[in-house]
């Protein structure tokens, strides 16, 4: 199977294919993304909440995203799979965010990292890409910087902010950005960034005009209990299932209906008469 290069994904921008991406986390998820026909997987921070429990990406280590890149690349070999950036691990410094990157690369096999923030970020994003690396740009809605912004909610909805987003991604690609995540913005504006930029756009509650979709695994299977963020949407009640199944095979084992002879393994009668006898 051909791995998808940033070249397939510029091209699917100039003749208007849609990019499909979807995050995983682990080696079954990356698996059924892969099998869906994904173009490409993003080992999201967002591991942090869906995988782990905690309320936000910022206790999002790089250990976690190294342990969870690699059973990624394991699981599937056509899409581009982007390792994210944990928060703190490309802000301190340049050479931090080279060897950190280098680490996504080196040790898990990712084919290009991603790290959240716009203008500010374009000395590092032409520091990383001087080093050799393929960087996937994400601005308006930055978890890792939620606080700041706010909460989670939409970004650039006056003339301002709006102007400030469009900057940013302007800066992104002159810098060297490969892509760019456009994260909860008004569909309008992302459509206008889009048609701006060389490079493809992937949106997340950004509408239908940019170049490709990215969604949680988690919020597409109705995984992550009864939170659905708008712009999500649920293709199947995967946690109802899954409970059911659960309860089904503990109620068996409840009932000694489980383990059944065609579970179990037999032994012949005269071997076991002799157990215990030496
Ligand atoms: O961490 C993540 O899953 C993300 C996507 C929501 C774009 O950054």
């Amino acid at each position: 199977m051909k791995k998808i290069s940033l070249q397939d994904l510029r091209k699917m921008k100039s003749e208007k294919k849609p990019i499909s991406m979807l995050t995983a986390y682990n080696f079954w998820q990356a698996r059924l993304a892969e099998e869906a026909g994904v173009e490409m997987i993003l080992v999201g921070d967002s591991l942090g909440m869906v995988e782990q429990g905690f309320p936000g990406t910022l206790p999002v280590t790089m250990e976690m995203m190294l342990l969870a890149c690699q059973g990624v690349t394991r699981g599937a070999s056509r899409p581009f799979i982007v390792g994210d950036m944990p928060f703190l691990s490309y802000e301190v410094s340049e050479a931090d965010a080279i060897r950190n990157a280098g680490r996504l690369i080196k040790e898990a096999g990712v084919d290009g990292i991603k790290l959240e923030g716009g203008k500010r970020q374009a000395s590092t994003v032409r520091a990383l890409t001087r080093a050799g690396m393929a960087v996937i740009g994400h601005i308006g809605l930055t978890p890792q910087s939620a606080t700041l912004l706010g909460g989670f909610r939409v970004q650039g909805k006056d003339a301002e902010k709006a102007g400030e987003l469009l900057e940013d991604a302007r800066a992104l690609e002159e810098a060297g950005a490969q892509l760019l995540i456009l994260e909860c913005i008004p569909a309008p504006l992302a459509e206008r960034i889009t048609a701006t930029l060389s490079i493809p756009t992937i949106g997340i509650g950004a509408g239908a005009g940019c170049d490709g979709q990215v969604l949680v695994f988690h919020d597409v299977l109705g995984l992550y209990g009864d939170f659905q963020p708008r712009f999500a949407k649920r293709y199947v009640e995967g946690g109802a299932l899954l409970r059911e199944a659960l309860k089904n095979h503990v109620t068996e084992v409840h009932k000694r209906t489980f383990p059944t002879e065609a579970h179990s393994f037999g032994m012949d009668e005269a071997v076991l008469k002799e157990v215990g006898k030496s």
